[in-house]
């Protein structure tokens, strides 16, 4: 996904802008670009390749001096990677230069139409539309702000953009429209970002820009307006990530840092909601007659926070009794779901920014449902536009493969399990207290996991040079074995696939042959039984078996597996919490063997805001 940072203040943009690019390159990106406006006019330098080859080619922005910028990473959609379809691009006048996060829908449209008016496309992006559109209006009109609600008015789709005009060398315009933008303030300047970790070092004191609006930078500071032109007083939300918990802390890779920070994560998850023995969801609007009315339940979201949902449903099923249906949010959003007033839609989602989830979710509160959301990013467009929002307190997660976000999601998802339980008097007295005492203790029980490193490490290294591996498991074990699958495929490359055991023998059995690596979760325990008759079928087949099951049974499978990875005793529906551990350290070692660029995996954002 792209990386949007701009400032206007009292120093030089250029090595700001530079510095800001630098610390989203996590978002993923193919090129990157900056644009100054100084003395000497507007000046844009951008490339295809790494933020390095920017600095290099701009002598680390010396050769951009000015104090209002604007800057850009640039994750391809519209157009190949290259210098010329990278951000920020230019009007035919020169005198305009924008950068933009989003899809414009009719910007073909709108390109005819330019081009009928003797306008030259320089680039096959969607985003050059928007510096000839504004090109076009402000000559007609000749006054920038007014030629700027035009072009608002006149492009369809997502947009977050900054953009910088040689005849306003003192101000910035940013927009912003179903992609997340938000502005910084400081007394050395204003800033535009696509997300905090980009101004973090010069500023915590942020807004996060809402649909429709429009704002105004300067030096002195900044104006938001809305749609209609209006003055808005944004709301300030304070940062207090301290600078480090966005850096890697000393870890070769952000990953590993995340891994080994979930027991932190789910101790800020669950403290302030666990209050004397009872779950305590005060930022939870919803009645308790409301919950008590609940109809249908849906949990929509994708990839990994999918996968939380798939634990969810065993979870909150046996927790309310009640059908919990688990939806991609990709495919809800055009099936014409069967979704209306009084039910609930729980979307998950790290970046609270994923487009398919936010459609999914718009299309669920059109037809009356009431969302409830588990966030990570505080302010997202997902918390902002849902009725009640759960945040999951993960701090930064900046890896793109996501855990100790996981994690956290499946905590509190957990805690809505146990609370609307103990309301709608669906779980027992027993169940409740061993749910809470066992999440209380889960911090430790999961330091005690992530202790085997090494022994993880050894087991890896037979594994790396595996080009299949099928992850099997059954009940909560299945719900686990989609994550594990996931991860290893998407930092190692490696083909993988999670499966039912029960459906082994319904096709998929056909392609275990001899040292087919097969990764059985086994730690749920009334199906334990049925897990190791699934271990003996593909080990007859020649199966290599990488058992993970609980501390009870691994002296007794290390009889029987070559591989046997365990998880302490717990309450069985967190079983998921300490199983995902293992299962992650696992992926993060074989890629490491096989040298792949953990943090950010070959064609992976870490926020997909495209569809
Ligand atoms: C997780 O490892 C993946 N990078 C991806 O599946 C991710 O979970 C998915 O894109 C959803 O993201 P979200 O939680 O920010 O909505």
């Amino acid at each position: 996904m792209c990386g949007i940072i701009g400032f206007v203040g009292k120093e030089q943009a250029a090595p700001i802008l530079l510095d800001g690019l630098r610390r989203l390159e996590y978002r993923g990106y193919d090129s990157a670009g900056i644009a100054v406006c100084g003395e000497d006019g507007l000046r844009v330098k951008k490339a295809r390749g790494r933020l390095q080859v920017l600095s290099d080619l701009t002598h680390a922005g010396a050769d951009l001096p000015g104090v209002l910028g604007i800057g850009h990473t640039r994750w391809a959609t519209h157009g190949e990677p290259n210098d010329v379809n990278a951000h920020p691009h230019v009007s035919q006048s020169g005198k305009i230069a924008v950068v933009h996060n989003g899809i414009i829908e009719n910007y073909a449209e709108l390109k005819g139409q330019l081009i009928a008016k003797g306008y030259t496309f320089r680039s096959e992006t969607d985003t050059e539309v928007v510096a000839q559109l504004l090109d076009y209006y402000y000559a007609d009109c000749q006054d920038f702000f007014e030629a700027m609600t035009r072009v608002l008015n006149a492009v369809e789709g997502a947009y977050a953009l900054g953009i910088v005009c040689a005849d306003y060398p003192d101000r910035m315009i940013a927009a912003r429209k179903d992609a997340p933008l938000l502005l910084g303030y400081s007394e050395n300047g204003s800033f535009i970002a696509s997300d905090v970790t980009a101004l973090i070092r010069h500023t915590r004191d942020i807004a996060y820009m809402d649909d429709g609006e429009m704002a105004v930078l300067s030096a002195g500071g900044i104006r938001v307006y809305d749609r209609l032109m209006r003055p808005v007083e944004k709301e300030h939300h304070h940062i207090d990530w301290d600078v480090d918990a966005a850096e890697k802390g000393g870890y070769d890779h952000f990953m590993l840092k995340e891994i080994l920070e979930q027991p932190e994560a789910i101790r800020k998850a669950t403290a302030a909601r666990i209050q004397e023995g009872r779950v305590v969801l005060s930022d939870l609007a919803m009645t308790e007659e409301e919950i008590r009315s609940i109809g249908k339940i849906y949990i929509i979201a994708c990839g990994s926070s999918y996968h939380v949902g798939m634990v969810g449903k065993y979870n909150l099923e046996r927790m309310l009794r009640r059908t919990v249906e688990v939806c991609l949010a990709s495919e809800f959003r055009y099936s014409d779901p069967i979704v209306g007033e009084g039910d609930l839609v729980i979307v998950i989602s790290q970046s609270g920014e994923t487009l398919d989830t936010m459609a999914a979710l718009r299309e669920a509160k059109k037809r009356g449902a009431r969302i409830l959301s588990i966030v990570n990013v505080v302010g997202s467009s997902i918390a902002r536009e849902s009725d009640d929002v759960l945040y999951t307190w993960a701090g930064p997660e900046i890896a793109v493969a996501t855990t100790k976000a996981y994690s956290t999601q499946m905590a509190v998802l957990n805690l809505v399990g146990l609370y609307f339980g103990d309301i709608m008097g669906t779980v027992s007295y027993e169940t409740y207290t061993a749910m809470v005492r066992d999440m209380q203790q889960l911090p430790e029980k999961m330091e005690k996991v992530l202790k085997d490193t090494e022994a993880i490490h050894a087991l890896a290294k037979e594994c790396a040079d595996k080009e299949d591996v099928f992850f099997i498991g059954r009940n909560l074990d299945y719900a686990l074995s989609l994550e594990g699958s996931l991860k290893l495929k998407e930092i190692s490359y490696i083909h993988s696939e999670a499966y039912a055991s029960g459906e082994l023998k319904h096709g998929t059995i056909s392609l275990i042959e001899d040292g087919t690596l097969v990764i059985a979760l086994s730690t749920y325990e009334p199906l334990f039984d049925k897990a190791m008759s699934n271990v003996v079928e593909v080990q007859a087949r020649g199966a290599k078996v990488l058992a993970l099951t609980t501390e009870k049974h691994a002296a007794d499978l290390a009889q029987r597996v070559p591989m046997v990875l365990s998880v302490p005793e717990v309450q069985q529906m967190l079983l998921p919490q300490l199983g995902v551990l293992p299962l992650q350290l696992l992926a993060y070692y074989i890629a490491l063997e096989r040298g792949c660029d953990i943090d950010k995996p070959r064609n992976l954002a870490k926020s997909v805001t495209v569809e």
